[in-house]
């Protein structure tokens, strides 16, 4: 297992290959399960500062990952009731968790400031990231 530092370095390097190679992905960051409490921490991220570094399970489309395990696939934000804006640019979003040892431990998160970008290809890509990341947690 990797110091804390070199498994944060590559989080945040996922984070940028991510934001300079796919045009309508405007804000990627890692989410994880904050100790043994029922709340997300922020981890590693590039773009703007969001006022959402802890979320409660549960709260929010991250939150909702945190306990259900599943992608989601939100393509217009403005139409989800359980959701916690960082930025009125954003418009659409993705969350995938992240598995360890069978437990949900995170999540990628994506905002795009476009409405329903997300491709099929997308999400099998960042669900197939998530399995690489999981193994260097
Ligand atoms: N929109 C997320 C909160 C995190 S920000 O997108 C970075 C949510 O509803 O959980």
């Amino acid at each position: 297992e990797s110091p804390k530092h070199h498994t944060e370095d590559k989080l945040q390097k996922i984070c940028h290959l991510l934001d300079q190679e796919i045009p309508h992905f405007n804000w990627t960051g890692f989410y994880f399960k904050n100790g043994d409490k029922d709340e997300l921490i922020l981890g590693p991220y590039v773009g703007a500062e969001t006022d959402h570094k802890i979320i409660p399970f549960g709260k929010g489309i991250c939150g909702q990952v945190a306990v259900s395990g599943e992608t989601f696939v939100v393509p217009d934000v403005h139409l989800q009731d359980n959701y916690l804006s960082c930025s009125i640019d954003t418009k659409a979003e993705i969350v995938v968790p992240i598995f360890k040892n069978g437990e949900n431990i995170g999540q990628i998160d994506i905002d795009s400031h476009s409405v329903d970008p997300f491709t099929d290809d997308d999400r099998e890509m960042l669900e197939w990231l998530c399995k690489e990341v999981s193994e260097i947690l």
